[in-house]
């Protein structure tokens, strides 16, 4: 098997070209603030869903202010630079005014340590690994510039081997999995919000320091469903992806804002791929008691 060739590694792990050298030195020194608010997550997980919560229930609800910003804007992702970014988001970051609100997939080895020895809130979203693996697929292949397309029984030896951006997912979650019990983390997962986002803005409110009332819980529940989110320009990314290609227009015509759904991986996995991704599930989760069983097996 190759290595995709779009992807590099840097300190061991398979990134985005969008990962520079530069940006992952700067990790290093980069200094995280206790009032911080980390949203921390594995690719395809659901990050850009719980950034649009987070910022609607930090602005109190108030939709109107925040459709002013898009979301990069608002929740800047720290790991990376792209082709309309004017500097690294870190820069930004480090001149920016508390309480900051900073999207990272970087995996505990790479995140700037003042996450895990200080304090900040940290928001955790975990998603069943198959369905990961499938947004995942479809995402390298239709928005990451210079992609040679990549057939998905290539895709799913990459990602069961982590030769995928940010790594294996299993120590990615395990690693947060193990210190969900902390006051400052909060570890939720897509599965939760597909079943009861009115309950997750509201767990996110009060993890928050919030105290919203029910009508304005609910009118933030109903912004962030898929159908709203998908029409919202300044959290659906499909049109800043577009331009992130080199070659203009691709004739791409798959969207950042997919499907949105629990389970498809039953569309893309052959039962045989469904059997060797199993026994590595229960391989790699037996000594733990992170429990995805009821979306996974
Ligand atoms: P699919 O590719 O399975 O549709 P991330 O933001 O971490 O990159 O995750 C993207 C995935 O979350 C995509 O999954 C996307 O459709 C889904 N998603 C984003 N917003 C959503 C929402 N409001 N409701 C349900 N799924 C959402």
């Amino acid at each position: 098997m190759e290595t995709i060739t779009w992807f590099h590694k840097e300190s061991g792990f398979t990134l985005d070209y969008a990962t520079s050298t530069e940006i992952i030195d700067a990790m290093k020194t980069f200094e995280v603030r206790d009032d911080d608010v980390w949203i921390v997550t594995y690719p395809k997980s659901g990050t850009t869903w719980m950034q649009e919560m987070v910022s609607a229930v930090s602005a109190d609800g108030d939709l109107e202010s925040i459709s002013k910003k898009s979301l990069d804007d608002r929740i800047p992702f720290i790991d990376c630079i792209f082709p309309f970014d004017i500097r690294p988001r870190f820069q930004e970051l480090e001149e920016a005014a508390s309480p900051r609100f900073i999207k990272t997939h970087f995996p505990h080895q790479l995140i700037p340590q003042g996450v895990l020895t200080k304090n900040p809130k940290v928001i955790y979203v975990a998603r069943n690994p198959k369905d990961v693996m499938v947004s995942c697929f479809h995402f390298y292949n239709a928005f990451v510039r210079n992609a040679p397309k990549v057939k998905w029984d290539e895709f799913f030896q990459h990602f069961i081997t982590n030769n995928v951006p940010w790594g294996s997912w299993f120590d990615h979650n395990l690693y947060w999995w193990n210190r969900r019990h902390e006051s400052h983390v909060m570890f939720v997962t897509f599965e939760e919000m597909k079943q009861d986002l009115v309950k997750v803005v509201s767990d996110v409110s009060k993890f928050l320091g919030k105290d919203l009332d029910k009508e304005t819980i609910e009118r933030i529940a109903d912004h962030c469903s898929f159908g709203k989110m998908k029409k919202n320009p300044q959290a659906n990314k499909s049109q800043n992806l577009m331009k992130d290609t080199v070659n203009g227009d691709t004739g791409n015509t798959v969207q950042f804002m997919r499907k949105g759904k629990v389970g498809d991986w039953k569309n893309q996995l052959t039962v045989a791929q469904n059997e060797i991704f199993n026994n590595l599930y229960k391989d790699k989760l037996q000594e733990t008691d992170l429990n995805f069983d009821k979306f996974v097996l």
